[in-house]
């Protein structure tokens, strides 16, 4: 396939079109990163949704590396024999010299071909290798740190496989080799120290010092420039994953990142500022109809409130119909991700609901992986009981209808003391009966193995939310990521933030946070922080962001205690919105999809690779920098009416204003999509104002 001249990324909704004129001429592109095929966190999200966009770019020359994972292979890679024949004869010779390595096409969007290299079966090679990067480099990696060590092997795994190419290649090549993040990043040191005809891209999503001085106790920001570094590395026993992570910064020709406040933190603890800022994007979905998006959310948040009637069995005192359904995830890190200061609010927000006398109930979702032994019998108990209370109303239902069919065929209206018997009546207590509960409704939903020091459970032991009948906030941990095949809670991650109506990511360490992003585009409100990227970069490009539902909540230049009120305040402002208020509130959200589509922000990546190029075959490729936010000033105005705040909520309602503004219309579209759902054509029927509450 011939490779395109250039990509020219354009955007949409008013975001400016970008041209980069640029031959890329016979260059092969190499992507490695340890979460190529094998979901870990967000670097995963980048990998995999960038991929469609960069395939678009380079064609048959683009490659994903990664490790060997036998479950993800199973599921998510097609084995083929490798298409490029320099690739074939690299893989083929690698293979008869005693290492495995499998070429396939990755089945997500853009098909891009993989490589995944088994770092196990060449485990007899560790020892050699560590000492040559102790001779070399100078870098001692210690037995027992099994991340390091797989680091070693993938790194000399990945510089052997690009050394072989270029030496499989008739002609000389024009390589081009990006790397993710510290665990991919001996790769690119091995390529230059061995002087191979590559260039090189060394992507950070986070530093290592970074992440660990945030878990701690430490006052990171404010002291960016003091710390020493090394000391910092040796006392928590990182200093060889810190050397690993420094040298692949300042060896690769580009160094990026994901956000311009890590772009920062890495200028001081990595020694190097990074040559260009690399947003993160995602893959925006766009549906016929535009209020899709709301017909989904209703769809999955009835799937969640059938999950919540089975785990609330005989406590079911509140009505779900106004519940309000918030949620927190991503990988387990108590303080970086904030779930500290969620817990903190959630208490104040509880008792703010009680002595207000809400009628609203708060149902507030942990998902962050932790060490369990499965679901716990509480928790599975609760959905079976719910399974029987409907079979027994089926049941009932089916015999009901029955006989009532069976009177109308002789012409008559039933005698309805007649219609339920006395077996009936029984079944049902039976139901009742089995539907009683002792105790309260689970906190969490597995069998957790440190129970007793997990930090979740035993914030919520201090702060005293036990799911009890007076608390107006409830809590569920689900320990562990979802997943469609649950037997508990059968959703994938995103029909369950479609679900829900708000995303709480209060985190103190993030250089970007795809969580929040995602619920951007799929139109639901999230709150994130001034400390992440994804934080930053709305702020940086909206007038006015809590008006679109997101929530940017002061972790910068606010004490812990006055971020949790100023968290418990959104909390509380979010809860008092009627419904007609959330769902504008979802359409102007859902209206930022286009700024984080990788159509607007894969440019960067492209003029990373473009620059390194450049900088690495000055004779084949020349580069132009330019900056691809040329409109760097963009922002998105203020909404055109008034915020949804529930003290202004009456001057936006289309019966109280004259200007039918976009949010109004994109409400009638809901309306519309509403009466459809319903079958219901007349305007103002009681039915359809009985059923939705609006005006
Ligand atoms: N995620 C997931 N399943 C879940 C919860 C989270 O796949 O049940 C994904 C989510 O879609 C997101 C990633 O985990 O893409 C977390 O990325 P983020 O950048 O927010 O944080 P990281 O874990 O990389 O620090
Ligand atoms: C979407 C659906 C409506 C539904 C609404 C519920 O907008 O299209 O049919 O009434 O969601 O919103 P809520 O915020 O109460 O979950
Ligand atoms: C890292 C960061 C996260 C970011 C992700 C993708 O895991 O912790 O904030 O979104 O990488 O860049």
């Amino acid at each position: 396939m011939p490779l395109p001249r250039s990509l020219s990324v354009t955007s949409l909704s008013g975001l400016d079109d970008w041209t980069e004129e640029f031959d890329l001429g016979d260059a092969v592109l190499f992507e490695i990163a340890w979460e190529v095929a094998n979901k870990v966190g967000g670097i995963y999200t980048v990998i995999q949704t960038k991929a469609r966009l960069t395939s678009e770019e380079w064609g048959e020359n683009y490659f994903l590396v990664g490790p060997y994972m036998e479950n993800s292979v199973r599921t998510q890679v097609e084995l083929i024999e490798p298409t490029n024949p320099a690739l074939k004869r690299t893989i083929d010779n690698m293979n008869s010299s005693g290492c495995k390595l499998y070429f396939g096409r990755w089945l997500i969007e853009g098909s891009p071909y993989v490589v995944l290299i088994d770092v196990g079966f060449t485990a007899w090679s560790l020892d050699r290798w560590k000492s040559e990067l102790w001779e070399n480099c100078g870098i001692g990696v210690p037995w027992f740190d099994r991340e390091a060590n797989d680091a070693v092997l993938f790194g000399f795994l990945t510089a052997w496989l690009l050394g072989e190419y270029a030496a499989q290649c008739e002609e000389p090549p024009h390589i081009l080799a990006h790397f993710h993040e510290w665990l991919a990043g001996l790769g690119l040191v091995l390529c230059r120290q061995r002087q191979l005809p590559v260039a090189t891209i060394f992507t950070t999503h986070a530093t290592l010092l970074g992440r660990y001085l945030c878990a701690g106790s430490v006052d990171f920001y404010n002291n960016l420039h003091k710390f020493n570094v090394d000391k910092e590395a040796g006392d928590r026993q990182i200093y060889h994953r810190y050397c690993l992570e420094r040298a692949a910064a300042h060896c690769a020709h580009v160094f990026t990142t994901v956000s311009h406040i890590t772009a920062i933190e890495a200028e001081h603890l990595l020694k190097r500022k990074p040559d260009v800022v690399t947003p993160n994007g995602l893959n925006v979905k766009k549906f016929s109809a535009s209020h899709e998006f709301q017909n989904l959310h209703a769809h999955s948040k009835a799937r969640i409130q059938e999950f919540i009637r089975g785990h609330f069995y005989g406590h079911l005192d509140f009505n779900l119909d106004k519940s309000v359904f918030l949620f927190i995830a991503g990988r387990y890190e108590f303080s970086n991700k904030g779930a500290d200061v969620f817990l903190e609010a959630l208490a104040r927000l509880n008792y703010l609901l009680r002595v207000n006398h809400s009628e609203v109930t708060v149902i507030a979702f942990f998902i962050m992986p932790a060490r369990t032994n499965n679901f716990n019998i509480e928790t599975l108990k609760g959905q079976a009981v719910r399974k029987q209370l409907w079979d027994t109303a089926q049941t009932v239902k089916e015999k009901f209808g029955k006989k009532l069919y069976e009177s109308l065929l002789v012409g008559q209206l039933p005698d309805v003391s007649k219609m339920l018997d006395k077996e009936d009546f029984t079944m049902m207590k039976r139901a009742i009966f089995s539907a009683q509960r002792q105790c309260l409704p689970p906190i969490c939903t597995h069998n957790m193995l440190d129970d007793s020091s997990d930090p979740i459970l035993n914030c919520l032991r201090r702060i005293g939310l036990f799911n009890s009948s007076s608390d107006r906030v409830k809590v569920i941990f689900h320990p562990e990521f979802l997943s469609s095949t649950s037997p508990l809670l059968p959703m994938d991650y995103e029909e369950f933030v479609r679900g829900c109506h708000l995303g709480v990511f209060p985190s103190y360490y993030e250089p970007w946070g795809y969580t929040p992003a995602e619920c951007t585009v799929m139109g639901i409100p999230s709150v994130s922080t001034n400390l992440s990227g994804f934080g930053c970069f709305m702020e940086e490009h909206i007038a006015d962001p809590s008006a679109y539902g997101v929530y940017i909540l002061d972790r910068r230049y606010r004490s812990v205690d006055e971020s949790c009120s100023q968290l418990t305040s959104f909390l509380l402002q979010f809860c008092q919105q009627s419904r007609r208020q959330r769902i504008i509130q979802r359409n102007r959200t859902e209206r930022l999809s286009d700024l984080l589509d990788w159509r607007y922000l894969g440019r960067y990546y492209i003029s990373a690779r473009h620059m390194a190029l450049a900088k690495a075959f000055p004779e084949s490729y020349y580069y132009e920098p330019q900056d691809p936010s040329s409109k760097k000033g963009f922002r998105y105005p203020r909404p055109a009416s008034v915020p949804p705040s529930p003290a202004l909520s009456r001057h936006s309602s289309p019966h109280h204003s004259d200007d039918n503004d976009d949010d109004d219309e994109r409400y009638n579209e809901d309306l519309e999509a509403e009466k459809d759902r319903l079958n219901i054509r007349q305007p103002h029927s009681p039915q359809y104002r009985d059923k939705s509450g609006l005006p």
